[in-house]
């Protein structure tokens, strides 16, 4: 999920006519991931990190990742999951153990501020000895905690590994969703609050930047010019990883893709204890803005969508209160050991600015909602119901009108919610629930939109890249 800015413009959401840059050579680049590692990140990548049979393009080159050409179904079964998976990862017998994958490490991003503003603000890494940092990042109960994101993460890999076979031109994108979410449950065996899919699959497709998925009754089909992206989470014990890419078969999205991959790698790279939210922007920017994509003949410059943000995790808490900007402001907030960011950026060929617009699928309930005694028994049950199914986690309508009501675990068969809108509007009236519409760019139709995001913790002794696989 994006964390979204800002209400300034709503009245913006007009057509505009084409911005078009003079025509110039654009510098595609096939290399897949070529700004994709940090050079410090390179040498230090995790060992499961090669693919047997990744496949050449024509030309020997690898196709970029976006075209989804197949090939990466492999990934899992090194560790003796089934093709398709079904093995929860936790029962693996690699896994049997309780250790689970690494992410990606890397040095902390350095900040450029100096710490002139106080002792409070003196930098975490002097003021903390190395023996310090090393005794509390191998402590008990951050290997606990370091064990369920690892575990969570590699669901998500290997759930998007799959994914990635079946993703094609002329998928619903409603059976596309079921499949991935079903396999999101099985491969992290749904218990309810303890483990299970983080928030619903986002498939914002072209000018939809973010938290569009289909409602029932949706029919909408994947196109072969549509530019979609896929974002779901897997959670357990609370410990959510947001993880997105982006999906495009023609290959005039490349440059597109391209841009966006290394902006959000430029935004991981940066990000690191005592690091200021701005820094982080406006170095994002500059990688984002540097690029340009030529569609039909005209060429664009690829914007910032300046109101979309990465954003801080907590337990049970997908946005908890820090934003991470993908333009330059001033915001002058830092990060802080033990935190976990989604970093994330988009980037667009229309005006770089979205705004609530459509049908709403996704919800949640307020973090720190107030106790408000309702007197309407519908509204009373279905709180309940989200109570025991999701309690502060993102949900969306399919999954209350799944039979399990969106946990097995919790309701088995006799979950399912109907006639709840009358209900749900209520609890959102109410200040319990809140909406999330589709976030829509205001150029409109016409217009593309692309998104990479991986989700880290601030390590007292390094940077880990949880969700970084060898897809993106
Ligand atoms: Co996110
Ligand atoms: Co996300």
């Amino acid at each position: 999920m994006a964390s979204f800015a800002g209400k300034e413009a709503e009245d913006a959401l007009k057509l505009k006519s084409v911005s078009v840059v003079d025509e110039d050579d654009d510098e595609e680049e096939e290399d897949e991931g070529g700004g994709a590692e940090g050079a410090e990140g390179t040498k230090k990548k995790k060992k499961k990190k090669k693919s047997k049979k990744k496949k050449k393009g024509p030309s020997g080159t690898t196709p970029p990742h976006g075209r989804m050409l197949g090939g990466f179904t492999d990934y899992y079964t090194k560790y003796g999951q089934t093709e398709p998976p079904s093995i929860a990862v936790h029962e693996l017998s690699n896994f049997k153990s309780g250790q689970f994958p690494q992410g990606q490490i890397m040095p902390h991003g350095t900040t450029r501020v100096p710490d002139a503003a106080g002792p409070e603000l003196t930098h975490y890494l002097t003021r903390v000895s190395e023996a310090e940092r090393r005794e509390l990042d191998t402590s008990p109960d951050r290997e606990a905690l370091y064990q369920n994101a690892r575990r969570a993460a590699e669901c998500h890999r290997q759930v998007r590994a799959h994914a990635q076979s079946y993703i094609k031109p002329g998928i619903k994108l409603i059976d596309m969703c079921d499949r991935l979410e079903n396999m999101n449950r099985t491969l992290l065996k749904e218990a309810g609050l303890e483990a299970g899919p983080g928030f619903p699959t986002g498939c914002s497709i072209n000018h939809v930047a973010a938290h569009y998925t289909p409602n029932c009754g949706d029919d909408t089909v994947l196109h072969e010019d549509d530019v979609m992206k896929v974002d779901f989470g897997s959670q357990v014990d609370g410990r959510i990883i947001d993880c997105a890419w982006t999906v495009a078969f023609n290959p005039r999205y490349d440059p597109l893709l391209q841009a966006v991959k290394e902006a959000t790698e430029c935004g991981i790279k940066c990000a690191g204890i005592d690091v200021q939210m701005s820094e982080i922007g406006e170095q994002i920017q500059e990688v984002m803005e540097s690029h340009e994509v030529e569609i039909d003949g005209k060429v664009y410059p690829v914007k910032c969508c300046r109101n979309l943000n990465g954003h801080s995790i907590g337990r049970y808490e997908i946005h908890a209160g820090k934003s991470v900007p993908i333009v330059k402001n001033n915001d002058s907030s830092r990060m802080v050991e033990g935190e976990f960011y989604a970093i994330e950026t988009f980037g667009s060929t229309g005006d770089g600015y979205v705004v609530e617009q459509g049908e709403c699928s996704h919800y949640m309930k307020d973090f720190n909602c107030p106790h408000v005694p309702l007197t309407m028994g519908k509204a009373k049950k279905l709180l309940g119901h989200i109570n025991k199914t999701y309690s502060t986690l993102a949900f969306c309508r399919r999954w209350l009108e799944r039979d399990d009501g969106g946990s097995y675990a919790v309701h088995k068969f006799g979950g399912k919610q109907e006639h709840y809108m009358g209900a749900m509007k209520v609890l959102c009236d109410q200040g319990i629930v809140n909406e999330y519409p589709p976030l829509v760019d205001t150029f409109g139709r016409g217009c593309y939109t692309a998104q990479y995001e991986h989700t880290l913790i601030l390590r007292p002794t390094c940077k880990e890249i949880l969700s970084r696989g060898d897809d993106f």
